[in-house]
C-alpha cells in the first residue's frame, strides 16, 4: 500500500517527477514491489493526475498500460471521496475532490477478506424493507440483460452489509508536519480488506508511516482482543 509523489507536485518539499518520466521513473520500482508481493497479495496504488495546461494529464492511465505489460493485473479501482474538501472556484472546472487508489496483483485469485470491512446498512433500509412488493420478494433481474438483478428481501434482518468501492473519508489528518500524509483510515481499510494478523504490510513510500502505524494499530487491536478473550475465560 503505497502513496508515491505524484508527478510535478511538491517540488519544493521532495521534488517533482515530470508527467512525461514518471513511467520510467516507477516501473523499477514496480519491478521490486513484484519481485518480493506474494502470489496471493494485493499493491495498492494512491496516486492522482492533475491538470496541466488545461488538459488533464495522462500519465496515471499511461502506468497502469505499463504495470499490466509488466505483469500486474489491474483488478480494480477504488475512490476516495475526501469529504470535507474546501470549495473552491476554477474558470473552467469544478474543486478536484478525489483520488484514484489502484489494486494490482499478480494473479486472478488473491486474499481478500471483504467481512472485515463490513459497514452498517443504513437508516434506509428501516422505509425500504418495510413493506415489500411482490418483486421485492424475487430475485429480480435486470431488463438490459447485464446479468445483475437483486431480491430485496435479501436485506430484511441485516445489520452490515459489504461496502462500495466508494471510499468516503475526511482529508483530516494526524500528521501535520509531513506535506502529503493520507488519513490513517485509508491504509486501515485496505488492510483489513486484503490482510490478515501474521501477514506483511509494504508501504515503499512511507512519509510520515501512517501505513505503518495503521498495521500497528490493527495489531494491537487483535492482541487486546484476544488478551480479553483469554482472561475472561
Ligand atoms: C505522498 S507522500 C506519502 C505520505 C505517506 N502516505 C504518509 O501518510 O505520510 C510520498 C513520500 O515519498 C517520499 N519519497 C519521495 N521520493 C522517494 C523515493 N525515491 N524513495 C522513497 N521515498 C520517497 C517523500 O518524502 C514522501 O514522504
Amino acid at each position: 500500500m503505497t502513496s508515491p509523489p505524484y508527478s510535478d507536485q511538491r517540488k519544493n518539499t521532495y521534488g517533482g517527477i515530470k508527467a512525461e518520466h514518471y513511467v520510467e521513473w516507477f516501473l523499477p520500482i514496480s519491478a521490486e514491489l513484484k519481485r518480493v508481493l506474494k502470489p496471493s497479495g494485493t499493491f495498492i496504488l494512491n496516486i492522482k493526475e492533475k491538470v496541466i495546461n488545461g488538459e488533464r494529464s495522462t500519465y496515471v492511465l499511461e502506468l497502469i498500460l505499463a504495470l499490466r505489460k509488466q505483469g500486474w493485473l489491474w483488478t480494480e479501482e477504488f475512490i476516495w471521496n475526501k469529504k470535507n474538501c474546501f470549495p473552491g472556484k476554477w474558470p473552467n472546472r469544478f474543486r478536484d475532490s478525489w483520488e484514484r487508489l489502484l489494486q494490482f496483483n499478480l494473479n486472478r485469485s488473491f486474499a481478500m477478506y471483504q467481512d472485515a470491512v463490513m459497514v452498517p446498512i443504513g437508516s434506509w433500509a428501516n422505509t425500504r424493507l418495510k413493506n415489500l412488493s411482490e418483486t421485492d420478494q424475487r430475485r429480480d433481474n435486470a431488463k438490459n440483460n447485464s446479468g445483475f438483478g437483486k431480491n430485496v428481501s435479501n436485506w430484511l434482518g441485516k445489520e452490515y452489509v459489504y461496502p462500495t468501492n466508494v471510499l468516503t473519508l475526511a482529508t483530516e489528518c494526524y500528521n501535520k508536519s509531513h506535506s502529503a500524509v493520507y488519513p490513517k483510515e485509508l491504509p486501515e481499510w485496505f488492510i483489513k480488506l486484503f490482510t490478515q494478523e501474521h501477514d506483511v504490510v509494504l508501504d515503499p513510500f512511507v512519509g510520515s508511516g501512517t501505513t505503518m502505524f495503521a498495521a500497528e494499530a490493527l495489531i494491537d487491536h487483535q492482541l487486546a482482543s484476544i488478551s480479553y478473550r483469554i482472561i475472561s475465560r
